[in-house]
């Protein structure tokens, strides 16, 4: 589904990944974990196209999709959730999830795609026509969540989808996201909360340095090193 190869990478001069490698399968959830400033969201935005690949290739269903224009990644079936529930404040939910049906082009067919997503949001449904700005944090990362659903994503990266939410809506979150994989989207999720993470994932990746530290299933969890750092000794 996704290949990373060898990805080198950064904002202009300043390099940030130094030869990653990762591979994500049809229907796998695929987590990455690390450090803060490893470079975890740069992955993501390399894929994206948001970052400089210097050297490297990124292969999406057998195709090479290395620096391709972020439009064009969308209308392949890549969806990015960025870091941060970037949802438009001064918009309502509804004009939310419109911004995110740019690739339907009939009014009716919109209105039937957001009834679809919002289907699987039942506080969002509660709420369309409230401005994103009053929602809570939980509703905020449901909509932004909800929007990329809007593209028919067959691929989606959600970059800390869990980061400041309360225990039980993290929960909440994680379980929605094993629900859009068992719909058939592939999903790479970024996280810094590796012990709920690695609970919905079929693989992992640990990402130190711009550079993939270990990776495995879930037995890597075993080893003392992610023990201790990632998962608090537990
Ligand atoms: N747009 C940008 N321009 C310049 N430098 C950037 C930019 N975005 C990120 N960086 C730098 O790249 C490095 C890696 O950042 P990145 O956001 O990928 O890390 P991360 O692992 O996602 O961290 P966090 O866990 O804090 O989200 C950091 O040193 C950061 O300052
Ligand atoms: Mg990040």
């Amino acid at each position: 589904m996704l290949e990373i190869k060898k990805i080198e990478s950064g904002y202009d001069k300043l390099q940030i990944l130094f030869g990653v490698n990762m591979k994500l399968d049809p229907n796998e959830i695929v987590v990455l974990i690390g450090p803060n400033g490893a470079g975890k969201s740069t992955v993501l935005k390399s894929v994206f196209n948001l970052a400089n690949i210097y050297k490297g290739k990124i292969i999406y269903k057998n195709k090479d999709i290395t620096r391709i224009p972020t439009h064009e990644l969308i209308e392949l079936g890549i969806s990015f959730v960025p870091q941060g529930r970037q949802v438009f404040n001064t918009l309502t939910v509804k004009e939310n999830l419109e911004m995110g049906a740019f690739l339907i082009n009939e009014k009716d067919l919109v209105e039937k795609k957001i009834n679809e997503v919002v289907e699987h949001f039942p506080d969002l449904k509660k709420k369309m026509n409230e401005f994103a700005s009053n929602l809570s944090g939980g509703q905020q990362q449901m909509l932004a969540i909800a929007r990329a659903l809007m593209q028919d994503p067959q691929l989606l990266l959600l970059d800390e989808p869990s980061l400041g939410l309360s225990p039980k809506v993290m929960k909440d979150i994680f379980q929605k996201i094993v629900d859009i994989n068992r719909e058939g989207a592939a999903i790479l999720i970024v996280e810094q909360n590796a012990k709920q993470a690695v609970k919905i994932a079929d693989r992992i990746y640990v990402l130190e340095d711009g550079k993939i530290a270990m990776h495995g299933d879930k037995k890597i969890l075993k080893h003392e090193k992610i023990k201790h750092i990632y998962l608090g000794g537990h």
